[in-house]
């Protein structure tokens, strides 16, 4: 049995549909959300209820389970602990490329290795997912794909976008056994692009023209602050700065998948009915 936490999240529900799509029987697949009653699972795919942030809700769900896809950040102590007694014999980590950066000042980077290191002490192989930005980040720019401008702090700043199918794919080869099991790949998609990039290929797939204006980095913090705690807008700024203009690495995943990444321009005609 493999638990998939984080199972309405992007790349949990991937996770599910890959798994799915190699032959893994629904009956052999749990998915979980805090809530299992707004789960949308295919036919077969049994709900389960877990918050992440106490872990006693895991025993239950981890009764009978082989292997965890698991949406962890900070301290997963208690999830190890969980894992462990149930007898988990894999758990893969959806991690973050920023977890490899040990920079202070990136609280982002700090939460992921809290995540990663109770589950490479404990008793069971971790497989520690690490990609870099998801491609899946521009849905945030929807309104203004349709309103034809995207307001963005530096928009000339690049990234690595990675299709959540590719993490998915990446997950699930693990979970069976591939290569990558019990390793800590840093995972990228095929190219690096600029936001600007971005919303050009996303005007492209959708037919419109689309104007970036910049973002100042105040105001950027200003309405983040609507959303999401201050530290996220300042760990992303500080990402964000000195990639401005400069192409990022590119880790495809061609060397664990053998063939190349899904292109942005894939994910926006993956993803066109968000932006039409
Ligand atoms: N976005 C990026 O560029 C990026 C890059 C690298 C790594 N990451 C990491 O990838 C992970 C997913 O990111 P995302 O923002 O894209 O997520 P997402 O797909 O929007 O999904 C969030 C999921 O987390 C679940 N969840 C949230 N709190 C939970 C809790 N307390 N207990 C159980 N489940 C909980 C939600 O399930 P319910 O609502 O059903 O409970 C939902 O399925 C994060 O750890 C993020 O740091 C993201």
């Amino acid at each position: 049995m493999i638990l998939v936490t984080g199972a309405r999240g992007r790349v949990g529900r991937a996770v599910i549909d890959a798994l799915l799509a190699t032959g893994v029987p629904a009956g052999d697949i749990r998915g979980a959300g805090r809530d299992a009653s707004r789960l949308d699972l295919p036919p077969g795919v049994e709900p389960v209820a877990v918050d992440l942030t106490d872990p006693a809700t895991l025993v239950p769900a981890l009764d009978g389970v082989e292997q965890v896809l698991l949406y962890a950040q900070g301290d997963t102590s208690g999830l190890a602990d969980a894992a462990d007694a149930a007898g988990v014999e894999h758990v893969v980590l959806l991690s973050s490329m920023s977890s490899t950066h040990h920079d202070p000042a990136d609280r982002i980077g700090e939460m992921h290795r809290e995540a990663e290191k109770p589950l490479v002490d404990a008793d069971l192989t971790a497989t520690l997912l690490r990609p870099g930005a998801f491609a899946a980040n521009t849905l945030d720019w929807a309104a203004g794909v349709r309103a034809g401008v995207v307001e963005l702090p530096y928009p000339d700043s690049h990234v690595t976008p990675i299709h959540e199918a590719d993490i998915a794919d990446v997950a699930v080869a693990a979970l069976a056994g591939g290569a990558v099991r019990g390793t800590a790949p840093t995972l990228s998609g095929p190219a690096s692009l600029s936001f600007r990039d971005q919303v050009a290929t996303i005007a492209a797939e959708v037919g419109r023209d689309v104007e970036v204006v910049g973002l100042a980095e105040d105001e950027y913090r200003e309405r983040m602050s609507r959303y999401a705690p201050a530290w996220v807008a300042d760990s992303l700024l500080h990402l964000w700065a000195p990639a401005d203009g400069v192409p990022q690495p590119v880790h495809d995943v061609t060397p664990i998948l053998g063939r190349p990444g899904r292109t942005f321009a894939q994910w926006a005609h993956d993803h066109r009915d968000a932006f039409a």
